[in-house]
């Protein structure tokens, strides 16, 4: 006899998979579930990330055809990343607002084949467009000048808008880039694009795959825009701000390291909370799985209830399409 407490026995809560499922507080389901994904200008065929196994660049084709089957595993949104010809980069991230960019290409190209069936998003920085890697442009003596570069973000806004996003995601880190977005899109006849904001975007060393994903030339870190590891009350500051200069949407970046920051700010905001489960993330796992020291499927499934459990809502994750096919639309 286990004590004189009949009713304090938890495990009888936990005696089948289907009492198990109904008393379950948390719930993965494939409307949760944003995909991240790489477009490459000048392929013909895709190219695979190595650092993130099963990760690929895609062609402006065979993008089409993840966000066909995205899709149809029920997966709610896309989020895309443009890689450029090494040539075509510049100080200024020239190929990041051009019609014609391979980004925006991407765009149009996404929409004309799934319309409205996926929202359609699309990373607003300029770090995959600038010769030096950074998130903005530079002052003469390197630093990174915030002011000049949001100018670049508005015109970013008005091109990607232009070209078919939904939703644009300032992930540059800037002081007041949700500000300078909003009224950009405002200002271009795009009222009805919405901002998902990379709110406390930390500055993570769990980046490193994503870098070679985008042919990143930076050298050196990104640690004057990006948060610090240490710092809490720092997030719920560029939180508030983010909301009042227009965020309909928050994110926090990485997931699974920070989600006491997660937790913390989806209990703060009444909007929409995404968590950006990043290739380092990613590439943790499938490099233990690759191994044999874990069992991958169980570990991703794991490792995003636990971010669903933090309080994200959304969830970008290099795994959007295929946990949605294993969870089904049910
Ligand atoms: C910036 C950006 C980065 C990621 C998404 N947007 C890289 C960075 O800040 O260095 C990282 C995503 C990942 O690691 O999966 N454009």
């Amino acid at each position: 006899m286990y004590g004189n407490f009949p009713g304090s026995r938890p495990r009888r809560l936990r005696t089948t998979p289907v009492m198990r499922r109904m008393v379950a507080e948390t719930r993965l389901h494939p409307a949760n579930l944003i995909l991240p994904a790489f477009v490459r200008e000048g392929i013909d065929v895709p190219v695979a990330v190595s650092a993130m196994p099963g990760v690929q660049q895609h062609t402006l084709d065979t993008l089409r055809k993840a966000a066909v089957e995205a899709v149809s595993a029920g997966v709610s949104g896309i989020m895309l990343f443009g890689v450029p010809l090494d040539e075509k980069k510049d100080a200024t991230g020239t190929a990041g607002t051009d019609p014609d960019g391979i980004l925006q290409r991407a765009l149009r190209g996404v929409r004309e084949e799934v319309g409205d069936e996926l929202v359609v998003m699309s990373d607003l920085c300029l770090d995959e467009y600038t010769d030096h890697g950074h998130c903005g442009v530079l002052t003469e003596d390197g630093r990174v000048d915030n002011d000049a570069t949001l100018e670049r973000y508005a015109e970013m806004a008005q091109v990607q808008a232009d070209a078919g996003a939904h939703v644009v995601g300032p992930s540059g880190m800037m002081d007041g880039q949700v500000g300078v977005v909003r009224d950009a899109l405002d200002q271009t006849g795009h009222e009805d694009v919405s901002i998902l904001a990379y709110t406390a975007k930390y500055s993570s060393a769990f980046y490193g795959p994503f870098r070679e994903a985008v042919g990143s030339s930076l050298r050196g870190d990104r640690k004057t825009y990006q948060q610090d590891p240490a710092n809490t009350r720092e997030s719920l500051r560029e939180l508030a701000l983010d909301l009042d200069e227009g965020a309909d949407m928050v994110m926090v970046k990485p997931a699974g390291p920070y989600l006491d920051i997660l937790a913390k700010v989806a209990d703060a905001v009444d909007v929409p909370v995404a968590a950006y489960q990043i290739s380092g993330e990613y590439a943790m796992i499938e490099a233990a799985a690759e191994r044999g020291w874990i069992d991958r499927d169980a570990a991703i499934l794991e490792s995003l209830t636990g971010i669903r459990r933090a309080g994200a809502q959304m969830i970008l994750t290099y795994w959007a399409t295929e946990v949605a096919q294993r969870l089904g639309r049910g």
